[in-house]
């Protein structure tokens, strides 16, 4: 078969007819899927909950299927409005209101569900946040935030800085501990004593619901700010993309401190009312299979990262699982390279269909859809709805063919509102009413995309987001560290990795474990994924005369290229 390009199979999809729908399309027909288009009566987690467990067909489908190494539990739309109805009661006790910032910083868990719809139901706004996060990057996120309560369990404790965080009012445990203040709640004996009665706080389409915290090139990583009006689109996405139907058995294997955790992991199944798995531990092949066989698995959301190490286990691990039930696969968060789209069709006989979609746009924007021929290394087109192209930097449009930056006309319904406490960024983000991405890219004569890279400093490792001056300030808080540059440098495996240059202060000499010692100093204080896996000392960090590191001279050196335009360097 022509690998350039793969034909759509015949099928039962949900989105039959791309052109047509393209065309005919408006989001007031989607609304009309929900009550709320009629009554007025607005909230995710009705939407998302409550309105299957009301139900009688529903009610008792199983809503989670959760598993780790160590637990396994069902859940079902009844149990899961009611525990969360419970949990909303809880931090109803303790005073948060609507619009509170109320975040969550934890594994994967059946509590982890029950609290964060519970948020939702009070018209709070929920922030997950990465399990894997040490102190500097909670810091950072609950100060920007100024969240007032922190649901976290007691071995992630030690790293919440509470005395730098004033608006930090109550921390809700889950688990067992030995927290006597006040300050602290406890899951478990509060949820016992509160009702499972709650009246659900109806909210306007346009309230926060959700801050996913992101890197940029420059700055802080930024408080993304969604609102409820998403739900049209995941709904949507859900259909067309996901092609989810009723009996469907979905995985998306993405954490929720991730938009695609939240906004693919949670709402676009339970939208629809379909089963959801959850897989909570680290990644292994055989566990990954067997988590596909064990749930019979019938429609699965990945990232390139995890499908490149399928694919370096061989074909050998996936013939020791049945994975029959499997019909519609899907990635994102990096490029997906050509190659493991033609392994997925010898491995599982299945096409891999990329999605493209960032934090910023809350949803997917340019897919490939079950219905169209895909040419691997495309991201394909945009959903019906999205007008999507390639721009200058003054926001002029290209031709086909000539790469730019991609760009999405404004005003799709899952689109960010604002980044929390910076409008300024926000407005960044716009020209000439067009939503700019960041992405280089080019459109070809067919209207399928083809993504380029980065066009800032942006790392992206392993499909996470790394913003370079995130990682070169924690590198200059060692004590030998004088000043940092950070890179991506192209990984077959990771996509990227980061590679840091450093100078170092006097009185330190190179060492191997000077290196590892600065290097755990990251891993420790930052996150384990923000580590420098690569590191050099030198002389001096190339820097404008303005004092900004040259990351782009760093990365041209690194890869050998020529260096370009070097005339605001320093001397
Ligand atoms: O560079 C693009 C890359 O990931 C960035 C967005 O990252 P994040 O906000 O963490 O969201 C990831 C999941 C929605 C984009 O600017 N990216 C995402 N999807 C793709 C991709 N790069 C290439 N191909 C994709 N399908």
């Amino acid at each position: 078969m022509d690998v350039q390009r793969i034909p759509a199979r015949e099928g039962n999809y949900n989105l039959k007819d791309y052109e047509k729908t393209r065309q005919n399309f408006s989001w007031d027909e989607v609304k009309k899927n929900f009550s709320w288009n009629e009554t007025g009566k607005v909230n995710m987690a009705y939407e998302a909950v409550d309105r299957h467990a009301a139900d009688p067909n529903k009610k008792d489908r199983v809503a989670l299927y959760y598993s780790s190494p160590d637990r396994e539990e069902e859940v079902t739309f009844g149990q899961l409005s009611k525990q969360s109805n419970k949990f909303a009661n809880v931090l109803k006790k303790y005073d948060v209101k609507k619009g509170d910032r109320v975040f969550l910083f934890m594994q994967r868990s059946p509590e982890f569900y029950n609290a964060f719809f519970g948020i939702l139901k009070l018209g709070a706004i929920a922030g997950p946040l990465f399990e894997a996060f040490m102190e500097q990057a909670v810091r950072d996120r609950l100060q920007d935030s100024e969240a007032s309560v922190l649901i976290t369990t007691p071995d992630l404790l030690y790293r919440v800085p509470q005395e730098d965080l004033p608006d930090l009012k109550k921390i809700i445990l889950v688990g067992d501990h030995n927290e006597s203040s006040d300050k602290y709640i406890d899951y478990k004996k509060e949820m016992a004593e509160a009702s499972a009665e709650l009246a659900i706080e109806w909210v306007d389409l346009e309230d926060g619901m959700l801050i996913h915290y992101t890197s940029g090139s420059t700055g802080k990583p930024k408080g993304v700010y969604h609102v409820h009006n998403a739900m049209i689109q995941h709904y949507a996405t859900a259909k067309w993309v996901l092609d989810l139907k009723d009996n469907d058995v979905y995985w998306c294997t993405a954490d929720p401190g991730w938009v695609t955790g939240t906004s693919y992991g949670i709402f676009a199944p339970w939208l629809l009312g379909v089963s959801n798995v959850v897989r909570g531990g680290r990644f292994t092949p055989d566990d990954w299979y067997g988590t596909l066989a064990k749930y019979k698995v019938t429609v699965w959301y990945t990232a390139p990262t995890a499908l490149r190490k399928l694919v370096s286990a061989g074909e050998e691990a996936v013939k020791r699982h049945d994975l029959s039930s499997l019909r519609h696969l899907m990635s994102v968060g990096e490029p997906l390279n050509p190659e493991v789209v033609s392994w997925g069709l010898k491995a599982f006989d299945l096409r891999i269909h990329d999605t493209w979609w960032m934090t910023e746009t809350g949803a997917q924007l340019i897919v490939n859809f079950p219905s169209q021929e895909i040419r691997p290394g495309s991201m394909g087109k945009p959903i019906p709805g999205i007008e999507a192209t390639i721009v200058d930097n003054e926001g002029n449009e290209l031709p086909p063919n000539q790469m730019g930056n991609l760009a999405i006309k404004e005003g799709w319904p899952a689109m960010m509102r604002t980044i929390w406490n910076r409008p300024e960024k926000f407005e960044s983000y716009f020209i000439n009413g067009w939503y700019v991405s960041g992405d280089s890219a080019y459109k070809d004569e067919d209207g399928y995309f083809w993504f380029q890279g980065r066009l800032d400093d942006v790392i992206n490792t392993s499909g996470e987001r790394v913003g370079p001056f995130e990682v070169e300030s924690k590198l200059i808080e060692h004590d030998a560290v004088a000043e940092a540059g950070v890179i991506g440098k192209p990984d077959p495996e990771r996509g990227e990795i980061i590679k840091a240059f450093i100078t170092l202060n006097d009185g330190y000499e190179k060492s191997d474990e000077l290196l590892e010692d600065i290097r755990q100093f990251v891993k420790t204080g930052l996150a384990g994924h923000a580590a420098p896996r690569e590191m050099e000392i030198r002389d001096s960090i190339p820097k404008t005369r303005s004092g900004k590191i040259m990351r782009r001279l760093l990365k041209s050196w690194e890869l050998g290229l020529p260096t370009g335009d070097t005339s605001t360097l320093e001397e």
